[in-house]
């Protein structure tokens, strides 16, 4: 199993959920929240002075998947979510060593 984490431009979940819908993932847990990359979010300057850094509003989504379907999941995502501008936002993958369904029980990939 894989943790994936995705991070989004605000508007783009529902577009995000059916995708990850069609390739058979049902549970996600998704955050608000805000952070940087490369451009270290909104960079202002006055006279050539860095005046302060914002940081930009983003949707976080963790969803923990069997290994087959992450890559299908990343090419669905790039395709889909890109719009070719800085800010799209990133995919971490991380392993997940089990997985349990507090009602059942049930371990690994049938606790998903
Ligand atoms: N190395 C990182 N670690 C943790 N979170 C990150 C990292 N890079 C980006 N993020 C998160 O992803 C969001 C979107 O990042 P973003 O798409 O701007 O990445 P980038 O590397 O700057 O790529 P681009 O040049 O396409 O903008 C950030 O606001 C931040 O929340
Ligand atoms: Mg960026």
């Amino acid at each position: 199993m894989k943790k994936m984490t995705i991070i989004i431009r605000q508007g783009k979940q529902e577009l995000l959920k059916q995708l990850l819908h069609d390739s058979g993932v049902k549970g996600m847990t998704i955050s608000n929240v805000v952070g940087c990359g490369n451009q270290k979010g909104c960079t202002e300057f006055y006279r050539g002075t860095q005046l302060r850094t914002t940081l930009i509003h983003k949707v976080k989504v963790d969803v923990v998947v069997s290994d087959d379907v992450v890559e299908e999941i990343i090419d669905k995502i790039c395709k889909a979510i890109s719009t070719n501008t800085v800010g799209d936002g990133k995919i971490f993958i991380s392993p997940i060593e089990n997985a349990v369904r507090i009602r059942t029980g049930e371990k690994g990939e049938k606790a998903l």
